[in-house]
């Protein structure tokens, strides 16, 4: 074997993963992103194929997780818990649809590839740690960690603490027959806030914090003292059934339990008192609703890849708003006979995908450290990263937030990092790898600059804060970035002013303050560079049209530290005029519940000094602009979620723009909390949803005119 041959390939990824598998599943402590394992695990699934010479049984790719550690009881099972193929992306999920019905086909099997014999349910994919509970006679005696599949730890003394867990199935139940022997498999996890909470406590102790829900929930059950696990908050949902032995001790004679599809097992196991993963939504519908068969997840009705498509999609976008940590969906051939003639390969079943979400983390490299400066002049040093896909996004600046943080994680220039992107936030450098693995030859460590690295003044940090700040009333930088905040969306809305355009007319001097925007003319425009005749028009009607903005878009357009878009409404809407706001007295000011001592110190700061006087000044001198009174919060759509689907008239921009100028929200996905979707041509399936909800439909025609008002 030689070196760097696909052998030696093959076998150092075997290595690796086995390391990485045992640090995951026998220490719950792992080392690397759950991104870079999947790398490495498919690398190493694709070498193995295209090389079957290398063929290896006891290859991780054959088998699932680690073995058992031994302080555990081992339980042996005769139907092994299996593991999932993953799928990154919906071209892959399409790829596994077409794969099944090639091999339907090939097998003969009636529809084959053409007619539909099968659906498909979607649930999410809770990141968690998977059990397996053993009832006999309707009595809990097992349950185990999933272990390599076939041998599983004896955790049944920590599991019978958990409340979701039943102990017994009741026999009265409507939920027919209690079979002799049940295996129900599902996943243990715990809530982020529950994690949060336990990690804040073992701080305060001195105890190490756990890396992720995940890990608090496997380091809770594979504990040695069941008391540890009772005190940490998990819970359990269920996915599906191992074996099942129907039962002769029952009265009438037991029915086989023969279920046609993998949705009347969800089911029985949620009459038998089992919460099913299907129940996604528990835990932010209020409980009335959670029972409610309406209200359970849409995807209690088989589809095609398409449908399953739009549900990654949706819980995607959502993924951060749910209570708990999920990884993706699982996508299943509903049919149980159909399951069966799939079977399986190696350790996954061919009728059942993860598809994985893009990470929100990744690996990367920093190249260098500059320093930002915003319009407070505050610093931000920013590391620049070699390019790196973050969430579907390439992501090449990552903000370091201030000194303090940068040496805290100890991030340095040459750095191998973790970046993040959660939600909309902007990137962050999480830790460095580098500093963690004690790398030598690192660079030397970043130091904020003295001076500002615009305009050269001297940089101060304020006792008792993190920031540091550019001294220089008349930096350019902060300059420029008061400039874009005022132009902004949410302030004063200036279309087409965007940073080259205002940066190119600060350096040209025809731009220092707020009121010199009302002076630019065509004519000064038409000569920049970027702009041409049609853009010049185009900009001198954006900033006309701005000349009257309510009260509270004016005072965030000022840029106010600590004062952002809904404060700025509160203050509006108390203080009625510019004049009454600039004049209140700091108690007048923190009379009002959102403002503390901080904020209002801030305001008062801004209105005492010279430079922000004479902004305001300029900008109200001879009608530069005229402030209309801050509307009520009462718009025609308060309170009101819409939702759109299919093509619309109006630009879906625009739609969503009247949404929330009349105080409604749009939301990005179905839910309970829409009240109105808005149908366009060709909708998708949002829309069959939304009836079966029970949420009201509306044309764009009744959404434009605004008369669909009542409960109706
Ligand atoms: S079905 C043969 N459904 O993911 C199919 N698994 O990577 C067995 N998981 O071991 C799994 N949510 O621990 C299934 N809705 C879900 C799941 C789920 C989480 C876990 C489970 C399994 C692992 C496979």
């Amino acid at each position: 074997m030689t070196r760097g041959s696909p052998e030696s390939r093959i076998q150092e990824l075997r290595r690796l993963i086995r390391y990485h598998n045992d640090r995951y599943y026998r220490e719950d402590a792992p080392e690397i992103p759950d991104a870079e394992y999947d790398a490495m695990f498919r690398e190493l699934a694709r070498m193995e194929e295209v090389h079957p010479e290398f063929f290896d049984p006891e290859s991780p790719t054959q088998r699932v997780g680690a073995a058992p550690v031994d302080a555990f009881g081992t339980v042996v099972r005769e139907m092994p818990m299996l593991s999932l193929q993953n799928a990154f992306g919906e071209d892959e999920l399409r790829e596994f649809d077409a794969r099944i019905r090639r091999h339907l086909e090939n097998r003969g099997y009636p529809g084959g590839g053409r007619v539909d014999p099968f659906g498909y349910t979607a649930e999410v994919k809770i990141d968690g740690l998977a059990v397996e509970l053993t009832y006999e006679g309707g009595r809990l005696i097992r349950g185990a960690t999933r272990g390599d599949g076939v041998r599983g730890e004896d955790v049944t003394a920590n599991l019978k603490t958990i409340s979701d867990i039943p102990l017994t199935i009741p026999r009265s139940s409507s939920a027919g027959p209690v079979p002799d022997v049940l295996d129900v498999r599902g996943e243990i996890f715990m809530e982020k806030n529950d994690f949060t909470g336990l990690n804040r406590g073992r701080e305060r102790l001195g105890e190490a914090a756990f890396a992720n829900p995940r890990n608090a929930a496997a380091g809770s059950v594979r504990q040695l003292d069941p008391r540890v696990t009772a005190s940490r908050r998990l819970r359990l949902w269920v996915y599906g059934i191992g074996r099942i032995v129907p039962g002769t001790s029952v009265h009438p004679p037991f029915e086989p339990l023969l279920f046609a599809t993998h949705m009347e097992e969800l089911d029985r196991l949620a009459a038998w008192g089992f919460a099913v993963i299907r129940d996604w939504t528990r835990g932010y519908l209020p409980d009335e609703k959670r029972h409610n068969p309406a209200d359970r997840h849409y995807l209690d009705d088989p589809l095609d890849i398409e449908g399953v498509i739009a549900f990654y999609r949706e819980v995607e976008a959502k993924k951060d708003s749910l209570p708990y940590e999920i990884d993706g969906i699982v996508a299943k051939v509903n049919e149980l006979g159909v399951q069966r003639e799939l079977g399986k390969v190696a350790r996954s079943p061919r009728w059942a995908i993860a598809a994985k979400f893009s990470p929100d983390r990744a690996e990367t490299t920093v190249e260098e450290i500059v320093v930002s400066v915003g319009r407070t002049g505050t610093l931000t040093p920013v590391a620049i990263l070699s390019s790196v896909t973050v969430r579907g996004v390439k992501v090449r600046r990552a903000t370091l937030h201030n000194q303090d943080n940068v040496d805290a994680k100890d991030i340095r220039v040459g750095d191998r990092v973790v970046v993040q992107r959660a939600g909309d936030v902007i990137p962050e450098v999480v830790e460095s790898l580098s500093a963690k693995r004690e790398e030598r030859g690192r660079g030397t460590p970043f130091r904020m600059p003295d001076r500002c690295p615009i305009c050269g003044s001297p940089v101060t940090r304020v006792a008792g804060e993190a920031a540091h700040r550019c001294t220089g009333k008349n930096c350019v930088a902060r300059r420029k970035e008061s400039l874009r905040h005022f132009v902004s969306k949410n302030a004063m809305d200036i279309e087409g002013l965007g940073p080259k355009v205002l940066s190119t007319l600060v350096d040209e001097g025809l731009v220092a303050e707020p009121a010199d925007l009302y002076r630019l003319n065509r004519d000064m425009l038409a000569g920049l560079a970027r702009l041409g005749d049609k853009s010049a028009d185009n900009l001198v009607q954006a900033v006309e049209r701005s000349r009257t903005p309510t009260l509270g878009r004016f005072l965030f357009a000022l840029g106010i530290p600590h004062v952002g878009e809904h404060l700025s409404g509160v203050l509006a809407r108390r203080f009625g005029t510019i004049d009454a706001i600039r004049t209140a007295a700091p108690e007048e000011l923190s009379a009002i519940h959102e403002v503390g001592p901080e904020v209002a110190r801030s305001i008062r700061e801004y209105f005492d000094s010279v430079e922000g006087n004479l902004v305001v000044d300029h900008l109200l001198e001879g009608k530069t602009v005229e402030i209309r009174p801050e509307p009520a919060t009462e718009g025609i759509f308060a309170g009101k979620t819409f939702l759109f689907t299919g093509s619309l008239g109006l630009p879906r921009a625009k739609a969503k723009e009247i949404v929330r100028k009349g105080g409604g929200t749009v939301a990005t996905a179905i839910s309970r909390r829409v009240d109105y979707l808005v149908a366009g041509e060709n909708p998708g399936s949002k829309l069959a949803k939304a009836k079966e909800m029970g949420i009201r439909v509306i044309s764009e025609e009744e959404f434009i005119e605004g008369e669909f008002g009542g409960d109706g």
